[in-house]
């Protein structure tokens, strides 16, 4: 689904690299469907039946990015962002994984000083089916003047539950350290989401469990953030949390993420939004899109060999130089989409 914006374009590298593993014998089956603006713009609705049966029915589905300024004005049911919420909650794609690690060749793309985040390696557990995001009562009512808006903070011990097992299991799989992102000094919601943390942690007695509040998190996060491994937070803090940590690699552009259901399917799509003003330019850095697929593999596929490979021949391209613009110094020779596409390629 490649969507909107610079959506097609990126999407256009990535299979460039699924054809090479294609041609090395791996066997996957790819259909393409409609979703966003584009959908929209075709059969009148951002997320069609036929694309969600289409997501339904498969393995994995491979997201591009959707959104646009042409959109904005649309009723909230039409407007893109809509297919990606509504693909979370009907896939039940519960668990966001997104990890923000620096490649050493960019260290100092960020906007930090390079020795704070040289080095850094954290992941963000984010839940995506709860939260205010999904919460009822939602509305705006009343005479103008006068008008109340009402979103509503709303997690079952159920959903807590699941999502910070996949916290725990994930700092297992790293350096056994999990913070648990809450807001308990105000909010019920999140005072139970801070007991359900402490009482699944008995079950982990290798993990280092702690909590942060979610402001002093993101305090924390810009002025020390490799104190961090695992961070696990709900749907809304980890919205903002996931951003702001993507900044702190130089590159939103870089970054792919998974959201994955209770038996390993899953939606694999770049952090980045559709960034309509460079769309169609050959401008965009497909490298997010590409890590996506890599990220497909080894969570979808149990392939962390060929995951390995796609991870490898990025880094190789970076040792090499190229740079897209969002990642080059002004005076750097700067790659456009499908030539770093290209040297991906070259590089596997
Ligand atoms: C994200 C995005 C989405 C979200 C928007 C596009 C609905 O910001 O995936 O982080 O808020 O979840
Ligand atoms: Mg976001």
């Amino acid at each position: 689904m490649a969507g909107d914006g610079i959506g097609p374009e990126i999407m256009t590298e990535a299979l460039k690299v699924l054809d090479v593993l294609k041609r090395d014998g791996l066997k996957i089956e790819t259909e393409w469907a409609l979703v966003g603006g584009a959908a929209y713009d075709a059969v009148g609705h951002p997320l069609p039946p036929a694309t969600l049966a289409l997501a339904k029915s498969a393995d994995a589905v491979l997201f591009g990015s959707v959104g646009g300024p042409q959109y904005d004005a649309l009723p909230r049911e039409h407007r893109p962002e809509k297919a990606i919420l509504g693909l979370r909650k009907e896939c039940d794609f519960f668990a966001n994984l997104r990890p923000a690690n620096v490649f050493p060749e960019l260290a100092d793309a960020s906007t930090l000083k390079p020795e704070v985040v040289a080095g850094l390696d954290i992941m963000i557990i984010r839940e995506l089916t709860g939260d205010i995001y999904f919460g009822e009562p939602r509305s705006i009512s009343g005479e103008k003047g006068q008008r109340v808006g009402i979103n509503t903070m709303h997690y079952t011990e159920a959903q807590i539950r699941r999502i910070m097992h996949v916290g725990f299991r994930t700092a297992r799989q790293r350096n056994n350290k999990l913070c648990s992102i809450d807001k308990m000094n105000v909010l019920e919601a999140m005072q139970l989401w801070r007991d359900i943390a402490i009482e699944i942690a008995p079950e982990y007695p290798d993990v280092e469990l702690t909590h942060m509040l979610v402001d002093n998190a993101a305090m924390q996060l810009i002025r020390n953030p490799k104190q961090f491994d695992v961070m696990v937070a709900g749907n809304l803090f980890g919205d903002i949390l996931s951003d702001e940590a993507s900044m702190l690699t130089g590159s939103i552009g870089m970054l792919p993420s998974a959201s994955l259901d209770a038996n390993g399917k899953g939606l694999y799509e770049p952090i980045h939004g559709s960034a309509p003003d460079i769309a169609g330019r050959g401008l965009a850095n497909p490298l997010a899109q590409i890590l996506s697929a890599a990220m497909m593999l080894r969570y979808t596929f149990n392939l962390p060999d060929t995951a390995n490979r796609i991870e490898d021949a990025v880094r190789k391209t970076l040792a090499q130089g190229l740079r897209t613009s969002d990642i080059a110094k002004p005076n750097e020779v700067k790659a456009s989409t499908s030539e770093m596409g290209d040297a991906v390629v070259a590089n596997m």
